[in-house]
């Protein structure tokens, strides 16, 4: 850790890894249901604990986010934060949002649009976090007058973000238009804003990791960002086919979306390559494993499973499918789960110098068992959605007859799952189990310089 301030984002990784925690338990709940007789049907129905599963996970990912960027800004600028105090109180108060949107949940206190079922008071609640936390970073930089590209383009990605929550605050009347506005949010959120913010995180790191040429790696970064942009602000419209608006939408929704995923292929190789240059010799390669891995999955679940829907004529069959649920897991977990415990594994070696370099086995397996069991979420979410489609779509089955009939592929999903918690299992202990101690290095300053990596930062001081 190079400024004090940095501190901040570990109490924000710290409160990401417990609901992180709390987010998987409520997934288990929600497979489970689909075994069987459901002894907690009327205190904690299926649509509740779903709801509060996925509720959790844009929370806890955007704890993550915040905590990284925390983190990021310092290291970038080359400046301690404007305010640590404001990061407290924004954390507290966005605790507490979270706390008190869950429990509204469960007494059954939402606005029913998936994704968004914040009430307006928490929505609000978002709003101001959103600028404090915007507020205290754009301080910090106009403080240190240093500012990279490669943070520009997390800050805009993390200001858009803001901005395309608002929609979310509208109600109508008019299932149709707040259709259409929903997607605003959730589509340009995963297939667009959100993408920068990888992106920013991903150069970041791979600046640092692989000792690459800072110029190179911005230079790619904004071809990367131009081609999310091109293809997923029309590819929004690959969430029209069936919502009853007028049939253009369906060609422009499945060109633009088909485009898509150039720029995951397109980060993936900006991740490997970075990486093959550097032979791999960053002391951190937990840190490694992870920026890879992220990338990889993130072409896998979002690029190569959402193309796999994303055309009308295949989406006619498999929308609204366990197909959607394989694609959202594969998707959400590569891109924005994965960059929070990539952040996370390269800074916390700062937080707990205790932690050795050569000791990272815990880690390993915490590595890979996330990405077995969510490999097998993935496949067994796929079979059933295969499965659903031919018996209810095509077939004509009812959709409960549909369900017993392809209840194996549930078994298997609650079993993967469970290998994939106890990978979650470990990070969290792995995260928890050195207290953290905040001590301020004088090391290297500089970025390693390309193919010098011997130069580079290391992450602990022995
Ligand atoms: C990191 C990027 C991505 C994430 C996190 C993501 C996540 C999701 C999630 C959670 C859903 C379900 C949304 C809902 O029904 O409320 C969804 C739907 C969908 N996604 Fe993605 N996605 C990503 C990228 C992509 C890409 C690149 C494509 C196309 C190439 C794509 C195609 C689709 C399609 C067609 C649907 C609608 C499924 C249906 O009709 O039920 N996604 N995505
Ligand atoms: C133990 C692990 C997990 C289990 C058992 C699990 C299970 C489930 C189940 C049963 C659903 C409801 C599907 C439906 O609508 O019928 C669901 C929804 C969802 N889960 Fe998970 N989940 C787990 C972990 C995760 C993780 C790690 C992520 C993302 C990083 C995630 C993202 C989502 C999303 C985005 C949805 C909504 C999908 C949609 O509506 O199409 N889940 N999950
Ligand atoms: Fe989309």
């Amino acid at each position: 850790m190079r400024y004090r301030s940095q501190q901040v984002a570990y109490w924000y990784f710290a409160v990401a890894m417990v609901l992180f925690g709390l987010q998987i338990v409520f997934g288990l709940l929600s497979a489970a249901k689909y075994l069987g007789p459901d002894p907690l049907l009327y205190i904690l129905p299926f649509d509740v604990t779903k709801m509060i599963h996925t509720n959790l996970l844009v929370v806890w990912v955007l704890t993550g986010f915040m905590g990284a960027t925390y983190w990021m800004v310092p290291d970038e600028s080359r400046t301690e934060l404007h305010s640590v105090k404001l990061a407290y109180v924004q954390l507290g108060l966005w605790v507490l949002m979270g706390l008190a949107t869950v429990i509204g949940y469960l007494f059954r206190y939402g606005t029913g649009n998936k994704l968004l079922e914040q009430p307006l008071p928490s929505k609000i609640v978002i709003v101001i976090v959103m600028l404090m936390f915007l507020y205290n970073i754009l301080m910090t930089i106009r403080k240190s007058g240093r500012f990279t590209t490669t943070e520009g383009v997390l800050l805009l990605g993390l200001a858009l973000a803001a901005v395309l929550y608002l929609p979310a605050l509208l109600e109508y009347e008019n299932y149709t238009i707040s259709i259409f506005y929903r997607w605003w949010t959730i589509h340009l959120w995963v297939e667009g804003v959100w993408e920068m913010i990888q992106g920013g995180f991903l150069a970041y790191l791979l600046i640092r990791l692989s000792g690459a040429d800072r110029e190179v790696m911005e230079k790619w970064l904004y071809v990367i960002v131009g081609l999310v942009f091109i293809a997923g602000i029309l590819g929004t419209a690959h969430h029209y086919y069936w919502v009853g608006v007028p049939q253009y939408w369906l060609p422009i929704g499945g060109f633009f979306s088909a485009l898509e995923p150039v720029a995951l292929v397109g980060m993936a190789m900006y991740a490997y390559t970075a990486m093959r240059r550097s032979g791999l010799s960053h002391p951190n390669t937990l840190a490694l494993h992870w920026t890879i891995g992220s990338a990889v999955f993130t072409l896998f679940g979002a690029g190569l499973l959402g193309l796999a829907h994303t055309w009308p004529s295949v989406n006619k069959w498999t929308h609204g499918t366990m197909v959607t649920a394989m694609h959202g897991h594969a998707a959400f977990y590569g891109a924005y789960a994965m960059i929070v415990m990539v952040m996370i594994s390269y800074a916390l070696p700062s937080f707990t110098p205790d932690r050795r370099d050569t000791n990272r086995t815990l880690g390993y397996w915490a590595f890979w068992l996330q990405i077995a069991g969510m490999f097998g979420m993935t496949l067994s979410f796929a079979t059933a959605g295969i499965g659903q489609v031919y018996l209810e779509r095509i077939l004509g089955l009812g959709y409960l007859d549909t369900q017993l009939k392809i209840q194996v592929h549930f078994v298997m999903l609650v079993a993967t799952a469970s290998l994939f918690a106890l990978g979650v299992a470990l990070f969290i202990w792995d995260f928890f189990r050195y207290a953290p101690r905040f001590a301020v290095t004088d090391e290297a300053v500089g970025e390693p310089r390309a193919g010098s990596i011997a130069s580079g930062p290391r992450m602990v001081m022995p």
